[in-house]
């Protein structure tokens, strides 16, 4: 299968994907039967080009890892915005990867929407939109026989979604909890090893961990937003910002990590959300003294982990890492296989040689 890509947003992330489709070519077309061409790249603060017949990528990462602005690839229509960049080329294919505001979800929100009603497939790492409005861009997909990957917004390429949405499908899913940032967790690691907050912060963002506002990784919001999303789209239970109890790290003290090392305990930011008896569901942030006997004291750096409570399986618990450029880079590629598999079967449908009924 064909597919012709436009990026909305050039950041780190994206250039993460580009490196792995690269390198991944012909793994790609030998074993998933796709040919991924990237016809635009659009960006706030880098400009943007458009070639019909595809961009050469090498060249594109080349420019912006140089510093230098997408006017200066040698080819191709310069200047498109990134709606007119969603809606006026050849791209099937929008992945969403703009720096946002993820407590009202823009501009990203209206790239998706603005790209769904287009008829074009949209691949997001994006946290705002889906916390604001998971159910409703799905629903808009399938209205529009288009295809929404979020994959990363949670646990960035470590699969948490699809393992909930798909693997365990046909269970009843309760409840989970789990570390869900990958900063909060580096910094507590360091801190632990006496390093200070601030180096540690300042060595996550160095790393590509933190939100570029990193207030959102340390106050527990960028944590609040997956549990949001975890809840409205895994639980499938309508739940917003406000209904979550909320604090971060930021009140840890390094007096604090050395008591909890001596009782043998670590500190962790617990992120989770319950189904009660009456179908509320109660939901938290907040930072945990946990026991070093407790599985989630093991994780530590950047590395997350997530535990569903399902009624077959009882507790299960999926462990990777929760940030990083090709780490959640990677997510967009997984949600890429699965928009191909959506469209051959929707290809198959429309051509009739899916037996759809007995
Ligand atoms: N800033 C986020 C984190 C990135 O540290 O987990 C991945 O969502």
């Amino acid at each position: 299968m064909y597919v012709n890509i436009a990026f909305i947003g050039y950041g780190t992330v994206a250039q993460g994907f580009t490196e792995i489709l690269l390198e991944k070519e012909s793994m790609l077309k030998k074993e998933h039967d796709l040919q991924v061409k990237v016809v635009a790249v659009s960006d706030i603060k880098k400009s943007s080009v458009y070639d019909a017949d595809g961009l050469n990528m090498r060249e594109i990462l080349s420019l912006v890892q140089n510093g230098k602005s997408l006017e200066d690839y040698p080819k191709g229509i310069k200047g498109k915005n990134s709606l007119e960049t969603i809606t006026q080329t050849n791209a099937d294919t929008i992945i969403e990867v703009t720096y946002t505001d993820v407590k009202t979800g823009k501009p990203a929100l209206t790239h998706i929407k603005t790209a769904l009603d287009a008829g074009k497939h949209v691949l997001s790492t994006n946290k705002g939109p889906a916390v604001k409005q998971a159910a409703e861009l799905l629903e808009t997909a399938r209205q529009n026989n288009v295809y929404y990957g979020f994959e990363g917004t949670v646990l960035a390429g470590t699969p948490a979604l699809n393992l909930a949405r798909n693997t365990l499908a046909g269970n009843n899913i309760m409840g989970f909890k789990g570390i869900l940032n990958g900063t909060t967790n580096y910094i507590l690691t360091r801190m632990e090893e006496g390093m200070s907050y601030q180096e540690a912060l300042k060595k996550a963002q160095k790393l590509g961990y933190a939100e570029a506002d990193p207030t959102g990784d340390v106050e527990g919001l960028d944590a609040a937003g997956k549990v949001v999303i975890l809840t409205n789209v895994v639980l499938k239970k309508k739940l917003d910002w406000s209904d979550v109890r909320r604090e971060g790290i930021t009140g840890i003290t390094p007096d604090d990590i050395q008591k909890a090392k001596n009782q043998h305990m670590r500190w962790k930011l617990i992120g989770q959300a319950e189904i009660q008896k009456d179908g509320s569901v109660r939901a938290s942030v907040s930072p945990e003294k946990v026991p070093l006997s407790d599985p989630l004291a093991g994780v530590n750096e950047a590395i997350n982990a997530l535990t569903f409570i399902t009624d077959e399986l009882g507790p299960v618990t999926i462990v990777g890492p929760g940030a990083g450029r090709r780490e959640t880079g990677f997510a967009l590629l997984i949600d890429l296989i699965q928009m191909k598999d959506y469209r051959k079967q929707k290809d198959l449908k429309e051509t009739g040689h899916l037996k759809t009924k007995n």
